[in-house]
């Protein structure tokens, strides 16, 4: 069971950034990665497709023994996990706890922002996550959908990126949030912008560090942590696995070399 693969599922691209955090803090586990690049986005779609998305692509990784599943997607884990725990029977990890314990961990003034797509802000995920850890705290939150187009358009740097950030951004720069929380799994990638409209002093979480952290804990408490020398990274997409290798490089790096394509048809 510990030499079985951890199963990392995402909407399409993003999901690397966790996965790049998972394999780095774990380089002796062994991965699989499934993006739904067919159906991407989930940021905009509602909660009852998200779920039967979600469960249709864990499936397919249930398929090859995955001992833990991450929902890598910001989106999936505000509306699915909650699904996909009842349901699997392995567990299951989200982005939204990890990522509210760090931001409750890091905030001084207890005024801590979140940005993410419209269903992530929609569902207040991150929000209650935040109350039930620390009912005082307070959060602001913004939805910040044209964000995930630009950094796969690889504008991480531009102007026309800056002024959408400020447009985004202004509203929780004046509630003083002394803490964002980065809720989608392209915003990793958007950092320096955010910080230089934020302010340096405005500690920036980052979802996907966090949960590889979690997903440690998780896993050495189950006595499941493996430590094997000749590790597997499999990559899986829903469509064609071309724009997914040329893209994923900016969000994984090296090591992204091949990616097959997955049939989750009847799942
Ligand atoms: N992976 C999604 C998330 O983190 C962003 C892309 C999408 O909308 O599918 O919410």
């Amino acid at each position: 069971m510990m030499k079985n693969p951890i199963g990392v599922f995402d909407s399409g691209i993003g999901g690397l950034t966790v996965l790049r955090e998972i394999t780095r803090l774990l380089p002796g586990e062994n991965t699989i990665y499934l993006g739904d690049t067919a159906r991407v986005p989930y940021g905009s779609k509602s909660k009852e497709t998200i779920e039967r998305y979600s469960f249709e692509v864990a499936s397919f990784l249930m398929r090859h023994d995955i001992k833990f599943l991450v929902a890598a997607c910001n989106t999936a884990s505000a509306l699915a996990v909650p699904k996909l725990t009842l349901k699997l029977g392995i567990p299951v990890l989200g982005v939204i706890e990890p990522g509210a314990k760090a931001a409750v961990s890091a905030t001084r003034n207890k005024r801590i922002g979140v940005i993410g797509t419209e269903g992530t802000i929609r569902s207040g995920a991150y929000a209650s996550a935040i109350k039930m850890i620390d009912p005082s705290v307070e959060t602001f939150v913004r939805a910040c959908p044209l964000f995930v187009p630009l950094v796969e358009e690889g504008w991480n740097e531009d102007d026309v990126t800056m002024l959408v950030a400020e447009r985004y951004l202004n509203g929780l720069k004046a509630a003083e949030v002394d803490t964002l929380v980065l809720g989608c799994t392209h915003y990793p990638l958007l950092k320096d912008i955010i910080s230089k409209v934020m302010g340096a002093s405005v500690r920036l979480i980052d979802s996907a560090e966090a949960t590889a952290v979690e997903v440690k804990r998780i896993l050495s408490e189950k006595a499941l942590l493996n430590s094997g020398a000749n590790t597997s990274h499999s990559f899986f997409v829903t469509d064609s696995p071309e724009r997914f290798l040329a893209v994923g490089r900016r969000f994984y790096g090296e090591g992204l070399e091949r990616a097959e394509l997955a049939n989750i048809e009847g799942l």
